[in-house]
């Protein structure tokens, strides 16, 4: 079957996809987009996770062909072509929250996720919101702090702006 959608903002179509393939495997072996990673293959560690439809979800438990004419963002998708990195990205980065970096995609994503929802959130917020999200390397403090960077920066900006 042919499945035709938006990827990051851009119409993609992908020619034979079989019944049961998931988003994230077409994603990653049929459109070019391998940000989003492979692991559990059971929703259980949050690294392939995914915008749909604006919605944070596990793109290895979404059929490929449940996307049909719908919108599709990948952390490949964070990134804006004028202006470089997304905030989340450039402070998991500057707080050294990335080790491995296997789960880093389904991270940003979903800290992306949570900032929009909430500027700033406690830690408590944050740890509710990644708890989907497994990381073997880091410890969790410094992703804690990346995300405390990143809503520190955004809420800065929003000020900076509205002055
Ligand atoms: Fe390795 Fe999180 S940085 S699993």
């Amino acid at each position: 079957m042919r499945v035709t959608f938006n990827a990051n903002g851009r119409p993609v179509e992908a020619d034979d996809v079989w019944e049961g393939e998931s988003l994230l495997f077409m994603l990653r072996e049929r459109l070019g987009l391998p940000g989003s990673k492979n692991a559990c293959e059971q929703g259980e560690c949050g690294s392939c996770t995914v915008y749909l439809d604006g919605a944070p979800v596990c793109s290895c438990l979404v059929a490929a062909g449940q996307v049909q004419d719908r919108e599709v963002r990948t952390v490949e998708g964070l990134a804006d072509d004028e202006s470089g990195l997304d905030p989340v990205q450039q402070a998991f980065i500057d707080a050294g929250a990335v080790q491995c970096g296997f789960c880093t995609p389904g991270l940003l994503v979903q800290t992306h996720d949570l900032l929009e929802r909430e500027p700033q959130p406690s830690d408590s917020d944050i740890r509710e919101a990644l708890s989907g999200n497994l990381c073997r390397c880091t410890g969790y403090e410094k992703i804690m702090d990346a995300v405390r960077l990143a809503s520190a920066r955004k809420c800065s900006d929003a000020s900076e702006v509205s002055q």
